[in-house]
């Protein structure tokens, strides 16, 4: 089984990515094989300081390292170094409804936010396809938000598959599955909207203490007085909570929420608490990391090399499939399938052979 997924590097990560896709990708690196990159070719739709972004993208491969990424198991890496992803995106744009991609609510509340209506965040969800469809991913762990852009990827993937697969079981490209836990599907932010780098009212992972407190210590609440019992299915610093805590932990603060008696002043208190200790671990593994100068450039290479080699079998395949001239023999023999146990792709690889013109073999 392959597992995929990918983290802007437009900001500083949040509790939000956290909980939402950096803490499930972690723990599905016991289950398959991983890949993980950071998505600098989507984060220019929204950054444009290339300064920023290269630090932005160091510190994201540092802080996804210090979270539990384990090297070892998963293939970490810059989108942007497997840039073939942008030949895939191209060939996807041909088939994909132009009304599909303006359902889209990401690129609606974008605009809605006042960005520029731009070619490149239009088509932002047929480069996520590609990024997907390339590794031939099985499995996506993802935050609530990105659900959509799932289900428009096995559109495009389903639309490639009718038109050039020539049997419905010689599929060009596997159809993905979301990944998306109930109770971390959208963590809400200071003001209990989804967290945000954009909204403003997200707690970084590495932010530092201070900071950090004031930030718990801003949480919106109502105005019930300390004697009032609390709703806590409606408190932000309640589900927050509920995410650092045990479930006896949880169980107490629930019961102090609806007895009343405590403010909400010390709830924020004890949250920032868990918070933080939750961290500590992390946080420590995020110093030694930074102490070797060479250890995120040095995974983040031996991922780009892993990434690349699956994207180019892949594309040979498309290439092939779609009637693109193939690259001379290194990619015919790139094309040879991929032992996957389930026999779809290897079926796949059929076609770009059948596809293959004679005159261009090597
Ligand atoms: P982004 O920062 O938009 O690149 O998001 C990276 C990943 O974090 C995606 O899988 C998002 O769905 C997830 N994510 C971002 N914000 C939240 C949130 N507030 N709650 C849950 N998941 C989130
Ligand atoms: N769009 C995703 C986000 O903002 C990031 C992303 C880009 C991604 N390509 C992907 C996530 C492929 C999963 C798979 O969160």
């Amino acid at each position: 089984m392959r597992i995929l997924s990918g983290i802007q590097p437009s900001g500083v990560l949040h509790i939000g990515n956290y909980f939402g896709m950096m803490r499930p990708a972690i723990e599905l690196q016991k289950e398959g094989e991983t890949f993980y990159f950071i998505a600098d070719y989507h984060a220019l739709t929204s950054l444009r300081d290339p300064e920023a972004l290269r630090e932005n993208s160091r510190r994201v491969a540092l802080d996804f390292l210090a979270c539990g990424l384990d090297p070892e198991r998963a293939a970490l890496f810059r989108q942007s170094d497997v840039p073939q992803v942008t030949e895939l995106a191209w060939i996807l744009s041909t088939i994909a409804p132009m009304g599909l991609l303006e359902r889209a609510h990401s690129y609606k509340d974008k605009l809605a936010r006042g960005m520029a209506a731009t070619v490149g965040l239009f088509n932002y969800p047929v480069l996520m396809a590609a990024d997907i469809l390339i590794y031939d991913s099985d499995i996506v762990p993802v935050g609530k938000d990105q659900k959509q852009h799932i289900e428009i990827t096995r559109d495009l993937a389903g639309k490639i598959n009718e038109t050039y697969g020539s049997e419905p079981d010689q599929p060009v490209f596997k159809l993905p599955e979301p990944r998306i836990h109930a109770k971390t599907e959208v963590v809400p932010g200071l003001d209990g909207q989804k967290m945000s780098k954009s909204y403003g009212n997200n707690i970084d992972i590495f932010g530092d203490e201070n900071e950090t407190r004031k930030r718990v210590m801003s949480i919106v609440t109502d105005s019930a007085p300390v004697e009032a019992p609390k709703d806590p299915e409606r408190s932000t610093i309640f589900k927050l909570y509920s995410l650092f805590a045990s479930k006896d932990e949880i169980t107490e603060m629930r019961e102090r929420f609806e007895k009343g008696g405590t403010g909400y002043g010390e709830f924020k208190k004890e949250l920032f608490v868990k918070l933080w200790d939750y961290f500590a671990p992390m946080r420590k593994r995020r110093e030694e990391i930074l102490r070797d100068k060479s250890y995120s450039d040095n995974v983040l290479a031996r991922g780009s090399e892993r990434a690349n080699q699956i994207a180019d079998q892949v594309m040979a395949r498309v290439r092939a499939a779609v009637g693109l001239r193939t690259r001379g023999g290194e990619d015919r023999q790139n094309s040879r399938p991929r032992a996957t146990g389930d026999g779809s792709v290897r079926a796949s690889n059929a076609i770009a052979e059948k596809h293959q013109p004679a005159s261009e073999s090597p």
